[in-house]
């Protein structure tokens, strides 16, 4: 396991860009991969959990290469991927393992696929119930509650899902098997998840139809290949806002993130914590809102967030309690249980953490209250092999008192190679 120490730090300033957006560049992969024609993604990210996605498609025989910055993959169609000759490694990557429990469901062969271990203990039951449903034959571990997945690949059948949780990862594993599936295939989810499926696939040519909050797909349409170009993603901007804001005397432009409305959530609430945040230049990449991000650093105050925001900032929770630890008064997070089941147990894994750090934290079943206070001392923080939990960390770092460890950095390659360097060179 690798350690990396954090100081304070003098103030953040100038312009930079963030790595390309993960949830983007997993979907960029994979409709590349069954669209007819060779699409061509400018900016995909090439953390590790992207990586776990483009190594599962060359096992099915699909050609990905790179020219000069672009990533080309030769898509084959529908039905143009062939049988793995080994198990699959979805790695760290919850969205590989559970898209792509859709996308095999429905196809003519055999595969299995597995994950590290904080993967092989997620949850699964949420994607293999509603892919039974259409018929398809889908097995795990306890029940099926767990990776391995072994996948009997056939004809499925569409259906019409309603989705207990607001979640983009169960939501695009039914679109994808409902691609796959006889008849028309809809899913209902209570609060709107991110929608960089229905995005992406629309820009391939796929028709979609959505009625507030359900949304439908025709089984057997084709996609046609396309030019892809991947925003910053907003969940890696996220770190850099927050440490602009806390720590005195940034001012700081991010360029070219996404700021698809499903994702800024996190925005939202620092804006209404006192955060001075603009958007500049907005435009449109492949279908994706992106803006330049201006941050200057300000005096925060807590807040109290719940409800549909909450999958709009899911990913950023971490390091949105480090914002709320510098903030004046409380701030009371609610209605995310969906923390629970992330990359880590984020709500015992931030608590933990950030308490080390000297802040007042209570833990509720579905959220924390964060007490916020002038200072932080700086402190040996555990990873728990998240990514995101070692970035939030690192953050506090910069403002902490003394120095400050975060032991098993390595985490962050998942979705932020470059990280400490990208610190390093705003200071
Ligand atoms: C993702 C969806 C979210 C998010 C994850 C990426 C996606 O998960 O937390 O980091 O790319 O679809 P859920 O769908 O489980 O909420």
């Amino acid at each position: 396991m690798s350690k990396v120490s954090v100081n304070k730090s003098p103030s953040l300033r100038g312009e930079t860009k963030v790595p390309g957006d993960k949830s983007i560049s997993h979907r960029s992969l994979m409709f590349g991969a069954i669209a007819n024609g060779e699409t061509h993604i400018r900016g995909l990210l090439k953390g590790e959990d992207n990586m776990s996605t483009l190594k599962a498609f060359r096992a099915m025989g699909i050609e990905i290469t790179e020219r000069e910055g672009t990533v080309l993959v030769k898509g084959k169609g529908l039905h143009g991927l062939s049988e793995p000759g080994d198990v699959l490694d979805a790695g760290n990557s919850g969205t590989t393992i559970r898209l792509m429990s859709g996308l095999l469901a429905g196809q003519s062969f055999y595969s299995v696929m597995t994950g590290d271990r904080y993967q092989r203990v997620r949850p699964m039951k949420r994607v293999i119930e509603p892919l039974t449903q259409m018929g398809a034959r889908i097995y795990g571990r306890d029940g099926g509650r767990f990776a391995p997945l072994s996948i009997v690949g056939t004809q499925l059948k569409g259906i019409a899902y309603d989705s207990p949780v607001a979640s983009a990862q169960v939501k695009s594993s039914i679109i994808l098997a409902g691609l796959y599936a006889d008849g028309l295939t809809s899913v209902t989810e209570p609060t709107l998840s991110r929608d960089h499926t229905e995005r992406m696939l629309g820009h391939f040519g796929v028709k979609l139809d959505r009625q507030g909050m359900t949304v439908s797909i025709k089984g057997g349409q084709e996609l046609s290949a396309g030019e892809i170009i991947v925003p910053g993603d907003i969940s890696s901007a996220a770190f850099l806002i927050v440490a602009a804001l806390i720590v005195k005397g940034s001012e700081l432009k991010i360029k070219d993130v996404g700021v698809n409305p499903t994702r800024t959530g996190i925005v939202d609430v620092l804006k209404a914590m006192g955060g001075d945040i603009t958007l500049e230049n907005e435009r449109v990449f492949a279908g994706e809102p992106v803006a330049d991000i201006v941050i200057r650093s300000s005096h925060l105050k807590g807040v109290e967030i719940g409800g549909d925001l909450i999958p709009r900032l899911i990913d950023e929770v971490p390091v949105l309690a480090v914002a709320a630890a510098m903030a004046e008064g409380k701030t009371k997070i609610t209605g995310a249980r969906e923390l629970r089941v992330k990359e880590s147990d984020r709500i015992k894994t931030v608590s933990a953490e950030l308490s080390k750090f000297g802040t007042r934290i209570e833990e509720l079943d579905d959220g924390m209250v964060i007490e916020g206070r002038e200072s932080l001392s700086g402190c040996n923080i555990n990873s728990y092999g998240d990514h995101r939990i070692a970035m939030a960390m690192a953050v506090a770092g910069l403002i902490a008192d003394g120095e400050t460890v975060i032991d098993g950095s390595e985490a962050i390659d998942v979705s932020f190679p470059g990280f400490f360097e990208a610190l390093k060179g705003l200071t």
